[in-house]
C-alpha cells in the first residue's frame, strides 16, 4: 500500500513521489492551506494540502486526530524559516496530491500529540492500543525487541538450545502463591501456572541438552510493586558441567554486549562481586545501588554499654543492629527535611531517626554537636562515633537502632533516598554480583528454616557437613546480578544428588511424603545420572525498564496488569458461566464480604 514510512523521509527523497499510510497526529488549518502531521511507527512527516485540488482538499478538511490516511505526494524542501530541527524529517514536507481516508476515529481519550503521557495510568491501560501509538511507548517496545534479539543471538552463538517448557504444570516453589487452573478431565484437580521453568530446565540438563535457554513467561500471585507483575518474562538459562565462575563470566559478557549494542555503553569487566553479608552490612540490602556513595557503619560494640536504651537495647540483642549513616554536608538539612526522612524510615518500621548535626566538632567538641541524643551519650561513645564515621564539620550523622531486619530495610532505603535527593549518584551503570548467600534464613514466626533462593540451590561443597551441624551458617552456590539497586537476575549451581536434595527438603520441613508428592519426579530423575548443573534467570522486563529509563515495568510491557492484578483493557479476570463451572466440577462459595 505504501512506498515509505513517514519518519524515514528526509532531504535525500526530495523530488520523489511517495505513498504514505498513517494516522493524523495533528491537523492545522492555515486559512486555505491544511497541514497534516502524518504519523506511523517510524515517526512523523508534514503533509501540505493546497485547495487547488478541490476533491483532495475536501477530504483533508474532514480528517481529524487519529484518522487513518493514505496519502500520495511529492517530497519537497520546506520553505526557508520553517525547518524543524527537532524532527528527523524536519527539512522536508510532502505536497499531497491524493488523499484517501482509510478509516475514521472517534475523539481519542488520550492526547497523542503531546510527548508526555498526561493521561492517568487507568485511561492509558484501558485504551492501551492508543497509548502504545505514542512514540515513547513505541520506542520502548522496539528497544525491548532489540534487547531480546541480541540476548538470543548471543546464546545461539554460544551453543544454547531454545526449548519451550509447559505452562500447564505443577507448582514450582519460587516463594509466591500459584495461579491455579482447574482440570475438566480430572475433576477436582488443578494445574499450576509456572512461577518459573526451574524444574523443567533442570530436567532438560538431566536429558543431556547441556545448554538451554528460553524467553519464558512466569506467573506469580504476589503483592505487586513498580518492578513486579503477576505475569512477567524471564530470560531463563541452564547449563551442565560448568562452574559458577564460568557461568557468571558468560552471563556478564552477555549483559556487557547488550549494553554495548543498545546503549553504546561499556560496563565494567569484570563486574565486582560482593558477599551477601558484606552487602547487608555496608548497604543494608542484598541488591545495593552502588551509585550511592554512602554506607552504613556498625556501632553495636560502642553502644552496648551506653545509658540510652534506644541504642543499648538493640546493641545487646543478637538479632538487633545499631548503625550510623554519615551524610557529607548534611548539616544543611532543615528540621522539616529531617522530619520528612523520619517519616520515610517509619514506612519500613523504624521507630525514629536519631541524628547528630556536626556544626563545629573541630573547635568545640561535643558542644559543637546539635542533636536530640548527645545528652544521652558519654564522651567516649561520642568520640567513638566521630572517629568511626569520620564525620567532618558540616556533616550530619543519622542513626538507626532496632532489629537488624528493620535497620537494614529502613536505613538501606534512606541511603538510596539521600543519594537521589542530594544528587550524590556516581556513575550511570553500576552492575555487580552478590554471592555467598546463606542457604537458609530463619523464619522466626514459624520457627523453621526457609530457602533464601529456592530449595534446589546447592550448598557450597566444602560446607556440606554444616547441613547437619549448623544449617544457618551454611553458604549456598547462588549468585544474583544487581544493577543500580535492582535485582536483574538470580541463579545458582543446583543440587544434583538426590541424597543432598532430600536432606535440604527435610531441613525445610518438607516431609518425605510431601517431597515425594510434589517433587517425586525430580528426585527420581536425580537417581538416573543427573549431571552437575546450574543456571540463572534474568528479569527481562526489569532489564528493559532500566535500559529505557522507564519508571515501572508496566511501561515496557505491551499489555500489563494493574496493581490489583487486573487487565483493564479486557476486564480480566471476570466471572464465568454456571455451565463452565459445572463442567469443571466447581461451585462458588458466597464471599464472606458479599453476604448481607
Ligand atoms: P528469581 O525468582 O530470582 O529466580 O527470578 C529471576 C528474576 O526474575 C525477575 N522477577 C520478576 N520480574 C517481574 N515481576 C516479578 N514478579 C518478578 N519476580 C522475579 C527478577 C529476578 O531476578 N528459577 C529461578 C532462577 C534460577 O535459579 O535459575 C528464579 O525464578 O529480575
Ligand atoms: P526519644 O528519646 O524517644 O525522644 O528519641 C530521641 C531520638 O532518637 C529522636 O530523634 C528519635 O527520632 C530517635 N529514635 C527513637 N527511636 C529510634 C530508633 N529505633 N532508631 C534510631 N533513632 C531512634
Amino acid at each position: 500500500m505504501r512506498t515509505h514510512y513517514c519518519g524515514e523521509l528526509n532531504s535525500g527523497h526530495i523530488g520523489q513521489t511517495v505513498i504514505l499510510c498513517g494516522w493524523v497526529h495533528r491537523r492545522r488549518d492555515h486559512g486555505g492551506v491544511i497541514f497534516i502531521d502524518l504519523r506511523d511507527r517510524d515517526g512523523l512527516v508534514q503533509v501540505v494540502l493546497d485547495p487547488d485540488r478541490a476533491e483532495v482538499f475536501k477530504r483533508a478538511e474532514q480528517a481529524r486526530s487519529e484518522y487513518v490516511l493514505k496519502i500520495e505526494g511529492r517530497v519537497r524542501p520546506r520553505p526557508e524559516g520553517t525547518i524543524n530541527p527537532d524532527l528527523p524529517s524536519g527539512e522536508i514536507e510532502v505536497l499531497g496530491a491524493e488523499l484517501e481516508i482509510l478509516n475514521a476515529s472517534e475523539t481519542p481519550p488520550i492526547q497523542l500529540d503531546t510527548h508526555v503521557a498526561d493521561a492517568s495510568e487507568e485511561v492509558r491501560l484501558r485504551f492501551r492500543y492508543l497509548d502504545l501509538r505514542r512514540p515513547e511507548m513505541q520506542e520502548r517496545l522496539r528497544t525491548r525487541s532489540r534487547v531480546t534479539r541480541i540476548l538470543r543471538g548471543y546464546l545461539d552463538d554460544q551453543g544454547f538450545l531454545d526449548i519451550e517448557t509447559p505452562i500447564l504444570t505443577k507448582s514450582t516453589p519460587e516463594g509466591a502463591r500459584d495461579y491455579l487452573v482447574p482440570s475438566r478431565t480430572h475433576p477436582g484437580e488443578f494445574f499450576a501456572l509456572p512461577q518459573s521453568p526451574q524444574l523443567f530446565k533442570q530436567l532438560l540438563m538431566m536429558s543431556g541438552m547441556d545448554r538451554y535457554y528460553q524467553v519464558a513467561r512466569c506467573f506469580r500471585d504476589e503483592d505487586l510493586r513498580a518492578d513486579r507483575q503477576p505475569e512477567f518474562t524471564q530470560l531463563d538459562i541452564e547449563v551442565s558441567f560448568m562452574t559458577e565462575d564460568a557461568l557468571m563470566n558468560l552471563m556478564e559478557e552477555m549483559i556487557r554486549r547488550v549494553f554495548k549494542e543498545v546503549l553504546d555503553t561499556e560496563l565494567p569487566n569484570p563486574f565486582p562481586r560482593l558477599p551477601y553479608h558484606e552487602a547487608m552490612s555496608r548497604f543494608g540490602s542484598d541488591k545495593p545501588d552502588l551509585r550511592v556513595p554512602l554506607e552504613l557503619i556498625d556501632l553495636g560494640d560502642l553502644m552496648a554499654g551506653v545509658d540510652f536504651k534506644v541504642f543499648a537495647g538493640p546493641a545487646q540483642d543478637p538479632a538487633g543492629r545499631v548503625v550510623a549513616l554519615r551524610l557529607p554536608k548534611g548539616g544543611e538539612l532543615t528540621r522539616k527535611e529531617i522530619d520528612e526522612y523520619t517519616k520515610f524510615v517509619g514506612i519500613y518500621g523504624a521507630k525514629g531517626l536519631a541524628y547528630i548535626k556536626v556544626n563545629d566538632w573541630s573547635a568545640k567538641g561535643r558542644e559543637g554537636l546539635q542533636s536530640p541524643i548527645v545528652k544521652n551519650l558519654t564522651d567516649a561513645a561520642i568520640d567513638g562515633i566521630m572517629a568511626r564515621t569520620g564525620a567532618q564539620d558540616g556533616d550530619l550523622i543519622f542513626f538507626g537502632a532496632d532489629k537488624a531486619t528493620v535497620v537494614n530495610e529502613s536505613m538501606g532505603a534512606l541511603r538510596v533516598r539521600l543519594g537521589h535527593d542530594r544528587g550524590l549518584l556516581e556513575g550511570q551503570w553500576r552492575p555487580l554480583w552478590v554471592v555467598d548467600f546463606p542457604m537458609f534464613e530463619h523464619d522466626a514466626a514459624n520457627q523453621r528454616w526457609a530457602a533464601l533462593h529456592h530449595p534446589f540451590t546447592a550448598p557450597k561443597e566444602e560446607q556440606l557437613a554444616l547441613l547437619e551441624t549448623d544449617p544457618g551458617a551454611c553458604l549456598s552456590r547462588a549468585y544474583d546480578m544487581v544493577l543500580n539497586g535492582s535485582e536483574i537476575g538470580g541463579g545458582s549451581i543446583r543440587i544434583h544428588r538426590d541424597t543432598v536434595q532430600r536432606q535440604v527438603f527435610k531441613l525445610l520441613n518438607i516431609s518425605e511424603t510431601q517431597a515425594e508428592d510434589r517433587f517425586g519426579f525430580l528426585l527420581k530423575a536425580l537417581r538416573f545420572g543427573a549431571p552437575p548443573h546450574g543456571g540463572i534467570a534474568f528479569g527481562l522486563d526489569r532489564l528493559v525498564m532500566l535500559m529505557t529509563g522507564a519508571v515501572s515495568i508496566r511501561d515496557v510491557m505491551a499489555f500489563p496488569k494493574t496493581q490489583t492484578a487486573a487487565c483493564l483493557l479486557t476486564s480480566a479476570p471476570s466471572p464465568v458461566d454456571e455451565a463452565q463451572l459445572k463442567e469443571l466440577g466447581l461451585r462458588l462459595r458466597a464471599r464472606a464480604d458479599a453476604e448481607v
